[in-house]
């Protein structure tokens, strides 16, 4: 198994890959899709929890990597779903029947609960505001939740793990590119590059496939600002994203973090943008006098 050397020269995807002590990725090298997706395994002694635990097409190959790392799937207390997409939901049923344990643990938001029960799930859905937002294993390491509303869902929130300092953030610093490796390496060229379509270098950039995520999937730049303002408190070192890569390097999650905060035309800001100056908000005086011609 790969450890900790945050270079992805020479690893395995069909493997679980171990990112920190205990903290495992075993996500879907999906070489024919540009949205990978990243379910996380956090083993504490004879625990573990899943983050985020995948699709129900990637379930086979994801669970095959949780059994590659020696739990056994009865050990997995709880299944933490930063938001409900089916992306990341879509296998909880699947996950249920594996575990096979009624001290299984769904924990996520209240407002994500309402859509994740539609997953089928027979476990109590635990949201977070009940659990002091924190779930505490048994050797009391402790995994904090952070709420990052409409970024992208209305119950959105990330997950601290201080022991690691790894933050899990699910959609948040996501990617969707074609181009993939778990780790992120970005030329020092790249923070200061304006023009990445196309890259005046001709490399392979992450940057593009990062910022167009963000465009397509946040609703908007409000939303995209508060998340970060909520993230930039919290003393993280490593980022774990959803979708994408990994970002390690202290200069690259600033520069992340910068082009984020800077992003402009996000979700619905970009069609109000290109909104023509006569169309005025909340103009509903065609419907009213077409619905009172009637
Ligand atoms: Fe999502
Ligand atoms: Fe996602």
């Amino acid at each position: 198994m790969d450890i900790k050397t945050f270079s992805n020269k020479g690893l395995d995807y069909d493997r679980a890959i171990e990112i920190a002590d205990g903290i495992f990725w075993v996500g879907f090298y999906d070489t024919s899709s540009g949205l990978h997706c990243n379910p996380y395994l956090i083993i504490d002694g004879d625990e573990a929890v899943v983050i985020d635990g995948g699709s129900r097409p990637d379930f086979p190959t994801v669970l095959m990597k949780i059994l590659q790392t020696g739990i056994d799937p009865s050990n997995i207390k709880a299944l933490i779903y930063q938001h409900y997409d089916p992306d990341l939901c879509g296998s909880v049923s699947n996950y249920e029947d594996i575990i096979g344990s009624k001290d299984l643990k769904i924990i996520s938001d209240k407002e994500n609960n309402i859509f994740i029960r539609h997953f089928a799930v027979t476990s109590p859905l635990i949201a977070i505001d009940a659990i002091n937002s924190q779930y505490q294993f048994s050797s009391g390491r402790t995994l904090q939740f952070i709420k990052t509303p409409y970024a992208h869902c209305c119950g959105s929130f990330v997950t601290f793990d201080a022991a690691s300092g790894i933050l899990f953030s699910s959609d948040i610093f996501g990617s969707i590119d074609s181009h993939w490796d778990l780790y992120l390496t970005m030329a020092p060229d790249c923070r200061t590059c304006t023009t990445y379509d196309p890259c005046p270098n001709g490399k392979s950039c992450q940057i593009p496939g990062i910022l167009g995520f963000h465009l397509r999937t946040m609703p908007s730049e409000k939303a995209m600002l508060y998340a970060l303002e909520q993230l930039a408190g919290i003393d993280f070192s490593i980022i774990a994203p959803q979708h994408g890569s990994i970002i390690h390097q202290p200069e690259d999650i600033i520069t992340v973090f910068e082009k984020l905060k800077n992003l402009k035309g996000i979700g619905i800001d970009r069609l109000l943008n290109s909104r023509q100056a006569s169309a005025e908000l909340g103009d509903l005086s065609k419907l009213i006098s077409r619905l009172q011609e009637k």
